[in-house]
């Protein structure tokens, strides 16, 4: 009986692998509107699509990212500036896009652009914290999506959202895995609103990779930050052991947990966009795959012990 469930598991993986091989034909006429492209996965997605044959309309945030981007490329692709916090910079990169692409729309969106600082424990920050990554990380990728749907519909494409495995799980305090949980949710109601035009929506969601999002000195000195301007009450209640804790905390884990080959990632997200039979959700990294999607499925009272316990503890905890 074993053999018999173990070889159908193996029969329905090697059917979805093949079923997944396929990919769409036409690439050199399918435009692929990429956020973030001045570093890390959205520079690495955009040259590998170009390669590949797509018409990259890579969006950067500085002029040096569209520069330097142009300097490594086909003259395929093409760059724009691109501020996703700004409406008005999304709906001006949006008409530009729409003159581009002309009749057959828009093939794909990929909302790569996000932010992870301001970061720490939940009573460290302020609303305003909150609200600078929330315009970023999740009002970022409506407004984008919302600006290019119709040319999306058109072509009957997809959108593709970043996420994180931190939308599915949060260890930490601050925005970022707010952000991410509300991604989630918007990619899952957007999947069921456009599943009737044809268009196909996937979210990735990654666990930890080498780019500046996890870059340690940039998380680090966010934390001492946000630590100099808290009010000295705050500051007694955690203690500086916490802080000091916090940073060797960070480069301990990241040394065990961050993943330097983005293709991984990139390799999801070019399947999202490529094949003809995309997945709904992407897991890349062994960190996401192994720790923290199936940490996500266990009962809260567990994986919040796990948590607790290889937190650091504030100075007058009472556990
Ligand atoms: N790295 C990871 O471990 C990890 C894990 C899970 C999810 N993610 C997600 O993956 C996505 C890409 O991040 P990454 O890891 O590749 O880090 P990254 O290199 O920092 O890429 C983020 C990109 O977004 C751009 N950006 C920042 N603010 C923007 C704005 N207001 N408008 C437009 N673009 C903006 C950045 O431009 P500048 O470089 O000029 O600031 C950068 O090009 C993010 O959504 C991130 O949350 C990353």
């Amino acid at each position: 009986m074993l053999l018999y469930i173990l070889g159908l598991v193996a029969l329905w993986f090697v059917y979805r692998w093949c079923k997944e091989l396929k990919r769409v034909s036409n690439k050199e006429e399918k435009y692929v509107y990429i956020t973030g492209c001045d570093s890390g996965f959205g520079n690495l997605l955009a040259r590998h699509l170009d390669k590949l044959g797509f018409r990259v309309i890579a969006a950067c945030y500085t002029e040096k990212g569209e520069d330097e981007l142009k300097k490594i490329s086909s003259d395929r692709l093409t760059t724009t500036h691109l501020d996703v916090s700004n409406s008005e910079s999304v709906s001006k990169a949006a008409a530009a896009i729409k003159t581009l692409v002309g009749v057959k729309g828009l093939w794909a969106v990929v909302n790569n652009a996000g932010v992870a600082v301001p970061s720490g424990p939940s009573d460290w920050l302020t609303i305003e914290d909150y609200k600078s990554m929330l315009t970023v990380n999740l009002c970022g990728v409506i407004d984008v999506t919302l600006s290019v749907l119709p040319l999306i519909k058109k072509a009957k494409g997809r959108v593709v959202n970043v996420a994180s495995v931190f939308g599915r799980i949060s260890p930490f305090g601050g925005p970022y895995c707010v952000s991410k949980y509300g991604v989630e949710s918007f990619n899952d109601s957007l999947r069921l609103n456009m599943a009737p035009f044809g268009v196909k929506v996937a979210c990735i969601e990654p666990g930890f990779f080498k780019t500046n999002v996890t870059d340690t000195v940039i998380l680090k000195n966010n934390l001492q930050r946000l630590w100099d301007r808290l009010p000295q009450d705050v500051k007694d209640d955690y203690g500086k052991a916490f802080l000091d804790q916090g940073m060797k905390g960070l480069d301990d884990r990241f040394k065990v947990f961050t993943d330097s080959d983005l293709m991984k990632v990139v390799g999801c997200m070019e399947h999202a966009v490529s094949a003809v039979h995309p997945r709904t959700r992407y897991s890349p990294g062994w960190d996401a795959k192994f720790l923290w999607l199936p940490l996500s499925y266990m009962p809260t009272c567990i994986s919040d012990k796990l948590f607790l316990k290889s937190n650091p503890k504030p100075q007058i905890s009472v556990l």
